[in-house]
Parts: C-alpha cells; sequence; structure tokens
C-alpha cells in the first residue's frame, strides 16, 4: 500500500480487515518494522479518537510520533498556485508539505470541508496538494469528503460481531442534528460497505429523508430508501449518521419528525446492533437507552480504530522497505 485515502487504495478490504484482527491478537510483534520511523500527523481540526487511535497505533509498531495542530500552531496555509501572498497567508502549502515530508516516513492528514463550495470541496484539492508535495506516504485522517480509517474499523466490527449463518444486512441511517455536517463519514462507510456487498459480505442500504441524497459516486448497488421503517425491517446492523445535504449543499433541510434512533425503532429491526462514529449528540441523533444498552457498538467500533490504523500503517511501513 502507498498511501491510503479511500477504499480504492486497498487491494483486498477483507485481507485488510483479517490484517487488522490479527493484530488485535498480537499488537507488538511487528515493532522491527516502525523502528527509526516517524509518523507526523498533522491536523486541522478537532479529533479525539483518529488522534490517540493513530498514535497508539504507531507506538505499538514501534514508530515515534509526532502531532502539528496546524490550525493551531501552524503558519496560516495558502493553497491556491500563482496568487501574490500579501494577504493574510504566510506560508505555501508547496513548501509546508515538502518540508513536513523531510521529517517524517509516514504522514496523516486531518482536512475537513468548507461546506461553500462543493466543488472546491469535492475536488480536494488542498488533500491532494499535500499528498503531491509531502513527497512521503500519506493517510488520511479524515478528508473533505472520505474518512477512510473509520470505515475500516466499522468493516473490522461487523466481521467481528456478526455470527450469522446468511449475510448481514447492514443499514445506514441519516439522523439529526443541530448543525451542518460533511459528507465524509457517510460517504466512507458507503464505499466501503458498497465493495463489501460487491464482495459478497453484506447487503447494504441507506435511508434518509428526501433531499439528503449522496453522490452517486459513493453508493454504487446501495439499495436506497426514504422509509425508516421500510429500511430497518430485516436489519442486522444501524450505522447511525447524520450528514448535510449533498444537492444543496453544505445546507440542513426541513425534514419530517422520527428519525432519531431509539429503542422502538430498534423493534422493527433484526435486534440490530447499532454504531455511530463518533462523537454523538445524545438524544438528538441517537437515544441514551440505546447508547446505554446492550445493541450498542460504539465503543466496541471506536476500540477498533486502533487495530484499522495498525492495519494500514504496517501497510504503509511494508511498502518503505
Ligand atoms: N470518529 C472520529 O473520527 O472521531 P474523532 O473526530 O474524535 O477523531
Amino acid at each position: 500500500m502507498k498511501q491510503f485515502t479511500s477504499v480504492n487504495d486497498v487491494q483486498d478490504i477483507g485481507q485488510l480487515v483479517e490484517a487488522a484482527l490479527k493484530l488485535k491478537n498480537n499488537p507488538y510483534a511487528d515493532q522491527h518494522l516502525g523502528k527509526n520511523k516517524t509518523l507526523g500527523l498533522v491536523f486541522l481540526n478537532p479529533s479525539l479518537r483518529t488522534r490517540l487511535s493513530t498514535q497508539k497505533a504507531a507506538i505499538n509498531l514501534g514508530m515515534s510520533v509526532m502531532v502539528m495542530n496546524m490550525d493551531k500552531e501552524g503558519w496560516a496555509l495558502e493553497t491556491q498556485d500563482g496568487v501574490v501572498m500579501n494577504g493574510s497567508t504566510v506560508e505555501h502549502i508547496r513548501e509546508a508539505a515538502a518540508v513536513m515530508g523531510q521529517y517524517c516516513d509516514v504522514l496523516g492528514l486531518r482536512s475537513f470541508p468548507k461546506l461553500t463550495n462543493r466543488d472546491e470541496d469535492y475536488n480536494e484539492d488542498f488533500f491532494n496538494k499535500f499528498v503531491k508535495y509531502c513527497g512521503v506516504p500519506v493517510v488520511s485522517l479524515e478528508s473533505a469528503t472520505r474518512h477512510p480509517l473509520q470505515s475500516l474499523a466499522d468493516l473490522i466490527t461487523i466481521r467481528e460481531t456478526w455470527h450469522g449463518a446468511a449475510k448481514p444486512k447492514v443499514v445506514l441511517a441519516w439522523a439529526p442534528h443541530v448543525k451542518a455536517l460533511p459528507q465524509a463519514v457517510p460517504n466512507s462507510f458507503s464505499e466501503w460497505m458498497c465493495k463489501a456487498q460487491q464482495e459478497g459480505m453484506l447487503d447494504f442500504t441507506i435511508v434518509h429523508p428526501e433531499g439528503y441524497e449522496l453522490s452517486e459516486d459513493f453508493t454504487p448497488g446501495a439499495e436506497i430508501s426514504h422509509s425508516l421503517e421500510q429500511a430497518l425491517k430485516g436489519a442486522d446492523y444501524i450505522y447511525v449518521k447524520n450528514w448535510s445535504s449533498f444537492k444543496e449543499y453544505g445546507k440542513v433541510l426541513t425534514y419530517p419528525d422520527g428519525w432519531m434512533m431509539n429503542n422502538e425503532k430498534l423493534k422493527l429491526s433484526n435486534n440490530a446492533k447499532v454504531m455511530h462514529c463518533l462523537p454523538v449528540r445524545r438524544d438528538l441523533e441517537l437515544s441514551s437507552e440505546i447508547l446505554d444498552g446492550p445493541n450498542s457498538l460504539v465503543i466496541h467500533e471506536a476500540g477498533n480504530r486502533l487495530w484499522a490504523a495498525q492495519a494500514v500503517l504496517k501497510a504503509l511501513l511494508q511498502s518503505l522497505t
């Protein structure tokens, strides 16, 4: 693996999941791979799980880790080419990324979308420039349109907890929120689940109110529904997540009542396990009764972020040698 920015960077998702589960059983077996290697984690936005799980994964692999909170501690970056930098930006991404690549063997980058200009966000201009100029393998810690480390952890969690004879039915269910959130997590979850569906691992449905359709680029083969009640029938996993509109880009649209996931709705499913990437707004997106009850997988899922990150970093370290 040369970089990890989407499911398209992974040759075999089933194999990567198995590799992560093997690491979970034996976390310190590969410390030789990371000896004298440095991981740099660059954050332009807040993080709890991604920051700590990726650091811990690197430590388990014997790497040293440096963290840069670029939004608070770095120079204001210019990303446009051909501009006279006589405004508020101090350093160009060309130099900043290239310099970070001098200090690190692998870099991770978190860069959220602005949610104002769809083309700008979906072109991943900042992320792609960082990858281009840093000159070392890059792990996405969540970009404008994707969060692949989260999605890998989600697939690991499903693989680990599913003991049924038939394929599980996995439902991505839109939930309410007070803020306009990016589509990165649902895009990425959908992209990974569609790939898993293609490979016969599960059946995948997306349910949301009208107007919240994701970009079709991320949903090939997914069943799309606007009826939560219908979609939950027979569900084995419900992945709860809010996202803002792609069509009316970055907007929070009006939607009918009844989209928060709670125990009453859970009864419609096949006693489904409930997932969420976290952070979650209790009793807005997901009820406390679910989060504190036996169907919630959210802590297990967050724990698997470590093994997802370690499997990816291991693959990248192997490609360096
Ligand atoms: N799920 C997730 O990426 O969490 P953080 O934003 O806290 O890293």
